[in-house]
């Protein structure tokens, strides 16, 4: 995408103070996704550095859903939704993590041997969310081959736990 075209994606994230508690500075990619210029250009940044390098995106419920699937069916590849707990009959893998704010657990079933997964999540705080979300996919076997984020808070210490992740925008 040209850098125009990342600029005007990036000025639709809108910020609200103290929510979903006082003192947290929330980032609402809602106005950039239903835009349509911007939601293909941030498709394709997110896919572009791992171009040929996967066959599964995963992301995890809820935003990373929706990011997950718009990669897929861009790159043309299979979507693995990650859950969040309780919502999957029989899960074969399961991982708890710490958030920003909150505890969670994550669930999936499957056999992804062999498949290089692309995870795909909307905002990079702690990292937490998403070094559980590469432990599951590892449960079932797969090999994550690329962690890609719309926004990256650089603040909330995730770029340590996850060197590797690319990241459309900093903030
Ligand atoms: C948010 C966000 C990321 C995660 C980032 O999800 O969508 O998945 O937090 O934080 P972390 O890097 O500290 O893990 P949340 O669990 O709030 O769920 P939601 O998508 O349903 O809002």
């Amino acid at each position: 995408p040209s850098p125009a075209a990342l600029e005007r994606a990036e000025s639709l994230i809108a910020i609200t103070p103290d929510f979903p508690s006082p003192g947290v500075l929330f980032r609402d990619i809602g106005p950039l996704l239903t835009d349509a210029d911007a939601l293909a250009t941030v498709t394709h940044a997110l896919a572009a550095p791992f171009e040929g390098g996967f066959d599964l995106v995963a992301g995890v419920e809820a935003r990373g859903f929706l990011l997950a699937g718009a990669v897929a069916a861009t790159a043309g590849t299979g979507l693995l939704p990650i859950r969040k707990a309780g919502k999957t009959p029989r899960p074969t893998a399961s991982v708890d993590y710490a958030l920003e704010y909150g505890v969670a657990t994550i669930e999936a079933a499957g056999d992804l041997t062999g498949r290089r997964v692309l995870l795909v999540d909307d905002v990079l705080a702690t990292g937490g969310t998403l070094v559980a979300a590469i432990s599951l996919v590892e449960q079932l076997g797969g090999t994550v081959t690329g962690v890609a984020v719309v926004l990256e808070l650089s603040d909330l210490g995730g770029r340590r736990r996850l060197p590797q992740a690319r990241a459309v925008f900093t903030a």
